[in-house]
């Protein structure tokens, strides 16, 4: 029986065009030492992606996680106050980076479905006084994973953009997940971020690619972003094996992403009315099952599902995580839908 994998949309395996894109590198001579700018493939892809969210420059990161990293540290100083949503990935799931790493101090502040409401933000901002830490960045996460997906429409980055730049703060993305939300509301990636000083963006995750993301913002940016991966280890080599299959990412995998919220859809439909379950309509990939008015536990609920060859995410407390992906067809959620009705009545 197939297993089906809901865990995350990280678990993606590389479609066979991205390995032969990286083989055809290798014979075109494309690849060479990025830390010293050589790498064509690596310099393609930056310049792609730099031009899809509309920005001066763009850089290859390892990951959604140094791409965070990198951006808060190139844009801030030690000791500087960074605005976070409470559940954000930035502030609940990256090892503390920002505070260990970087001496930046964490202001978590509540957020609606994720998001950071510009009057919410307007309070975070500490005083210009010695008393205070100096507030000078805050993350917006888009979409926004823990709160299941949810999508921070253009004109709401606009108007936390808006207070952020009246008060001196660069505004960073997480857009991990950009391009579900871009997909969702049919608009370019591009308008997401209009007003945002950086993003980063997973190449990783429904895109399917097997490693990296990219951060993008103005040339000057780059430049301060470029030395701080290099401090953070993130300076990479023959890095083209890694942009190669990006590039396929961005150039043939977005479009797919509706795919994975129609999928999402499906299995909210099919069991939406099972008694006592909380679940909210998905946006975009994910979903939660809220289980606390359940006689199941997360951990029960996993177990039995394993047994089915069903992988689903614990560590959600009360709630159990799934996430549609390029490995999931139709026919997976059915069976899904299936198994969940019987194990959750
Ligand atoms: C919203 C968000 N930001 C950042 C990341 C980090 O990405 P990575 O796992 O590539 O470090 C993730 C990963 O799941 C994420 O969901």
């Amino acid at each position: 029986m197939k297993t089906i994998d809901l865990r995350s949309d990280t678990i993606t395996l590389p479609t066979d065009e991205m390995i032969e894109a990286i083989v055809n590198a290798h014979k075109a001579g494309r690849l060479g030492d990025d830390v010293i700018g050589e790498d064509e493939v690596v310099n393609e892809l930056q310049e792609k992606a730099a031009k899809i969210l509309g920005k001066e420059a763009a850089l290859l990161v390892t990951s959604g996680t140094q791409g965070n990293l990198v951006s808060l540290l190139a844009q801030t100083r030690r000791g500087d106050e960074v605005v976070v949503e409470e559940q954000s990935h930035t502030f609940m799931f990256e090892g503390g980076a920002m505070a260990s790493l970087g001496g930046l101090f964490p202001k978590p502040v509540h957020g609606e479905r994720g998001y950071i409401l510009p009057e919410t933000l307007e309070s975070a901002i500490s005083p210009d006084n010695p008393h205070y830490a100096r507030t000078s960045l805050v993350v917006c996460e888009n979409t926004h994973n823990y709160a299941g997906g949810t999508i921070t429409r253009p004109e709401q980055v606009d108007a936390l953009a808006a207070v952020a730049h009246d008060h001196g703060l660069k505004i960073h993305c997480d857009g991990a997940r950009l391009f579900n939300a871009a997909v969702a509301l049919d608009v370019p990636a591009k308008r997401l971020v209009d007003n945002a000083d950086s993003v980063q963006i997973c190449l990783s995750k429904g895109l399917s690619a097997p490693v990296g993301s990219v951060i993008a913002g103005t040339e000057e940016f780059i430049h301060e972003a470029h030395r701080t991966r290099k401090k953070v280890g993130g300076g990479m080599r023959q890095a083209g094996i890694i942009a190669a299959p990006g590039i396929i990412a961005l150039e043939k995998m977005v479009d797919r992403l509706k795919e994975d919220h129609e999928n999402a859809k499906l299995l909210y439909e099919r069991v939406k009315g099972i008694p006592n379950l909380v679940i909210d309509e998905p946006e975009t990939n994910i979903l939660f099952l809220g289980l606390q008015n359940l006689s199941i536990s997360q951990m029960k609920l996993s177990e039995e599902l394993a047994k089915e060859n069903i992988k689903v995410y614990g560590g959600y407390g009360v709630r159990t995580r799934m996430v549609m992906n390029r490995m999931v067809s139709r026919d997976d959620v059915d069976r899904v839908a299936v198994a969940l009705e019987r194990l959750l009545k």
